[in-house]
């Protein structure tokens, strides 16, 4: 990238990584293969993203909605998961901190139990933040700040009447966490599916057709060209 491009950087970058099952299907291949491959491919985007210094990604890895597929489907993500959190467990210092959005509540004892120890050991000499949504939805997501901010009230801790936006923010999964600014789709669907709908309220768009296992640093930079040169008026005029 040149120097001009390089002046817009998004601080936080969203990928909504879909289309493991297709590419697998292109293959001849069962749609697990597809998201073992696209484990591979979310390795090396980390990586690269730690490379160019982008301080916040997050990860939409497995939606409040995914628990409809197949069990066998779901079990095999879940075996994923365990590797690839385990894999991290074991590399903590080098320079990732862990976050998890969503609620931990509902996966087998060991992948909760890893979630939490990655979240509070990694917490070290990072420089890249890495958020992680798994059984993650946005709506469940306001509902769990509302929650919070209800308990708050009724403990007499906050008024209703004081409630704010950025209460409303630090009391989601994402609290402290700055407001995801880039959004990139993978596999040529152009929408949400439930992805960080409060955070993402200003964040630009990014759609393209290849398959999240295909998706490399090469069309990353793309996209962060695409960025660069956007213009970004929150509602103002430029
Ligand atoms: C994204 O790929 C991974 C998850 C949602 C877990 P898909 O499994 O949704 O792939 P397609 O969309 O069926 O091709
Ligand atoms: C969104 O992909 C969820 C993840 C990438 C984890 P889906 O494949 O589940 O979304 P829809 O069903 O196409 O909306
Ligand atoms: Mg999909």
């Amino acid at each position: 990238m040149t120097e001009k491009n390089k002046s817009q950087k998004p601080k936080h970058i969203g990928f909504i990584m879909d289309g493991n099952g297709r590419w697998a299907k292109r293959r001849g291949m069962p749609r697990k293969f597809g998201h073992s491959e696209g484990a591979k491919a979310l390795k090396e985007i980390v990586n690269y993203c730690k490379k160019i210094e982008i301080p916040y990604v997050t990860l939409y890895v497995f939606s409040t909605e995914n628990w409809k597929r197949p069990d066998d489907e779901v079990e095999a993500i879940m075996d994923l998961l365990r590797k690839y959190l385990n894999d991290a467990y074991s590399r903590i210092g080098s320079g990732v901190r862990f976050v998890f959005l969503g609620d931990k509540g509902r996966f087998a004892p060991d992948i909760q139990q890893i979630m939490y120890k990655l979240e509070e050991e990694s917490k070290v000499e990072y420089s890249l933040t890495l958020l992680l949504a798994i059984n993650y939805g946005g709506r469940d997501d306001l509902l769990f700040s509302f929650k919070n901010i209800a308990r708050k009230i009724s403990f007499g801790e906050l008024k209703a009447e004081n409630i704010t936006e950025s209460i409303i923010s630090e009391n989601l999964y994402t609290a402290g966490i700055p407001d995801v600014d880039f959004i990139i789709r993978t596999s040529g669907e152009q929408r949400l599916s439930n992805f960080l709908i409060w955070q993402g309220a200003y964040a630009e768009l990014y759609f393209t057709d290849t398959y999240w296992p295909d998706f490399s640093p090469k069309e990353l930079d793309k996209a962060l060209l695409d960025f660069s040169n956007r213009k970004r008026k929150y509602g103002g005029i430029s």
